[in-house]
């Protein structure tokens, strides 16, 4: 497997092969080009397996701001139906907090669902700890069949501290 930031190539590639309705990908790469994000992507040769979303700003939610103003957000963590539960996910995450540490950032933090316990579990054995800080957040979304919907989520906030070591192994 390899994780690398998204390539002018790479997102060709991702696009044609991995379709989400609604140009995310596009609009993943667009903010990585401008400076905000850096947009992650695995691959198991020229097969995309999934990716996530690192927050050089910061928190989204304004609770989450306020509450930890240095973290890093890692977010539109996903991981393809098919590629789900072999390691993908924590990889990803992994390479998140490599990056971040090496930028000099201390601190991660993620907004899981309240509805999304098996993610949370993930986080959670990975040394993110709840902080009860909630944002309600509100999205469009375009589903495979090109229908409109609305959904308002309520996030909770987990962080993790990354220390130097963090890094090691990686
Ligand atoms: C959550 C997600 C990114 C994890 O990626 P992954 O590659 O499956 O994760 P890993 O293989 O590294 O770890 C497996 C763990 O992921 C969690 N998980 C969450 N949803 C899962 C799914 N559909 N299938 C398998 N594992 C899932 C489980 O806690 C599992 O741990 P377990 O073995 O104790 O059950 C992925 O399942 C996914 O894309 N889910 C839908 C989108 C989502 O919920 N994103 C997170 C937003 S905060």
């Amino acid at each position: 497997m390899n994780i690398r930031p998204c390539t002018d190539a790479d997102l060709s590639v991702l696009c044609a092969l991995w379709r989400t309705p609604g140009g995310v990908h596009e609009r993943h790469y667009d903010r990585q080009r401008a400076g905000q994000t850096t947009y992650l992507v695995a691959w198991q040769d020229q097969e995309p397996l999934g990716s996530g979303v690192l927050q050089w700003g910061g928190c989204i939610g304004s609770n989450a701001r306020t509450a930890y103003p240095q973290a890093v957000e890692l977010n539109h963590l996903q991981v393809r139906d098919l590629y789900r539960g072999q390691g993908v996910g924590s990889a990803l995450i992994a390479v998140a907090e490599a990056l971040a540490s090496r930028a000099g950032r201390h601190q991660m933090a993620v907004g899981v669902a309240e509805d999304n316990p098996e993610a949370e579990r993930l986080y959670r054995r990975l040394g993110y700890r709840p902080t009860g800080v909630v944002d309600v957040s509100e999205y469009d979304w375009i589903t495979a069949e090109g229908a409109a919907r609305h959904e308002t989520e309520r996030d909770q906030l987990l962080v993790k501290d990354l220390s130097p070591t963090s890094e090691q192994g990686r």
